[in-house]
């Protein structure tokens, strides 16, 4: 089969490198794919969000398979048109993937199905939002209701401050018509863990949990970035409470989505909040996070072709998913200033030492003619290692992380030991 992946992070990087070793494949393909990418896959200069640009090359080029994996083309209806083409693709259509795109409709889907859910309400008018904010007091989370970069979620400890993000969302129009509407909701508390499930439109396979660090430094100091470091399995999601997500959350989430007429085939993202209250859904991706697929995929033993080809195809109850019974930690190396401004272009060192005992998926990287690996983007790479307990794991990525470097490196030093 000819298999084009569609994205270039690191979550790109380990889905090529997962299916490179399906023997079902013969040639992959990556657009645009990134410095690292380019040795297990042939990149394309497409653009991920050119819906356009990527069903034609996709059609010329005769592809069997396409895998989208960020979320502005499932929103953008990357899958549907790939269909219409007539190509297979991995992912929701543009009117399941909705759920990620807006909290609006994901929010209202959870009240319509009895889905834990923290309370909330949504608003288009202002002033509207900042009475609910005073009526309600702080803390309370404000939400942008479209895809913002994961940077549109404000949990504000003061009325103030809710009062501030609500202003800033809506008036001064921080995220263009994502925030022309928002979600304000209850504040929750208690441990995250993020639960991804391969899903066919009927039927899930939850995977192993997983733990991301959004915050830039140690201690969750600092800003959301799109994650600084993943774990897998996430501590503390015992047997039992995963049975209760399965009954309360994952499988009617499922079905709502397929009574809704928006039958949902790729991979769910529940973002889970373990409350005193029990498990609620914090937010819904409709593809694989970044960086928790790193961890997540480094331990699967099954082919992933055959995983995604059941996923279209409604066929995920005849599959046995096998998971190594080990550990996997990912350790994001960022450019110094991300998420805010950085650098680009410096050469990177050490990645072949580091690759003799983890796995290096690179997020932003570039290649020179002659090989030179260099820094292209905010999160540069992905060192992630696999251990027989979460502490060999996590030992494991840092020792291999020793061996690396470029100018201005930052990375988080407790990853999967702050939760
Ligand atoms: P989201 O982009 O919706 O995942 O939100 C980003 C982060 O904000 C989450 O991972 C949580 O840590 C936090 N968050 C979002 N919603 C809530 C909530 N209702 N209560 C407490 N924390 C929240
Ligand atoms: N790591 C969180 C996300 O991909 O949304």
């Amino acid at each position: 089969m000819k298999v084009l992946v569609v994205g270039g992070g690191g979550r790109e990087h380990a889905i090529v490198r997962t299916l490179a070793k399906s023997p079902k494949i013969d040639a992959l393909y990556c657009a645009p794919g990134n410095g690292g990418i380019a040795e297990q896959a042939q990149c394309v200069p497409i653009k991920a969000t050119d819906v356009e640009a990527m069903v034609a090359w996709a059609k010329e080029h005769a592809m069997d398979f396409v895998v989208v994996a960020p979320d502005d083309p499932l929103a953008l209806g990357m899958v549907d048109a790939l269909e219409a083409a007539g190509i297979p693709a991995f992912g929701p259509r543009a009117n399941a993937a909705v759920i990620e795109a807006s909290k609006v409709f994901s929010k209202g889907l959870m009240a319509k199905y009895h889905i834990p859910t923290a309370k909330y309400r949504s608003f288009t008018d202002l002033e509207e939002a900042l009475a609910y904010i005073r009526q309600e007091g702080a803390p309370i989370v404000v939400k942008a209701d479209g895809l913002a970069l994961g940077k549109g979620v404000v949990v504000a400890q003061t009325v103030a401050e809710a009062e501030e993000a609500a202003r800033s969302m809506m008036a001064d129009g921080k995220f263009g018509a994502a925030g022309s509407q928002v979600v304000i909701e209850e504040c929750m508390t208690g441990p995250e863990v993020t639960v991804l499930c391969f899903v066919d439109g009927e039927h899930l396979s939850p995977m192993p949990p997983s733990r991301d660090h959004k915050r830039a430094f140690d201690g969750d100091k600092g800003p959301n970035t799109g994650g600084m470091g993943a774990i897998s399995p996430a501590p503390g999601y015992t047997p039992e409470i995963a049975d209760r997500c399965m009954e309360e959350i994952f499988l009617p989430t499922v079905a709502a989505l397929k009574a809704e007429g928006r039958p949902f085939h790729g991979v769910l993202y529940f973002g889970l909040m373990l409350t005193p209250d029990g498990p609620k859904v914090v937010e819904y991706n409709a593809r694989f996070g970044d960086p928790e697929c790193q961890a997540v995929l480094s331990l699967l033993e099954t082919d992933l072709m055959d995983i995604f080809q059941a996923c279209r195809e409604g066929t995920l109850d005849r599959l046995d998913i096998r998971w190594k019974h080990a550990a996997a930690c990912c350790l994001v190396l960022a450019s110094g200033g991300y998420p805010a401004s950085y650098e680009k272009g410096y050469p990177i060192t050490g990645l072949a030492e580091a690759e003799q005992t983890a796995v290096v998926f690179h997020a932003g990287t570039s290649r020179d003619e002659d090989g030179t690996i260099r820094t292209a983007g905010g999160r540069v790479l992905g060192v992630t290692a696999v251990g027989e307990t979460l502490d060999a794991a996590i030992d494991g990525a840092y020792a291999a992380a020793k061996h690396i470097s470029f100018q201005d490196m930052h990375f988080r030093t407790d990853i999967g030991r702050t939760f």
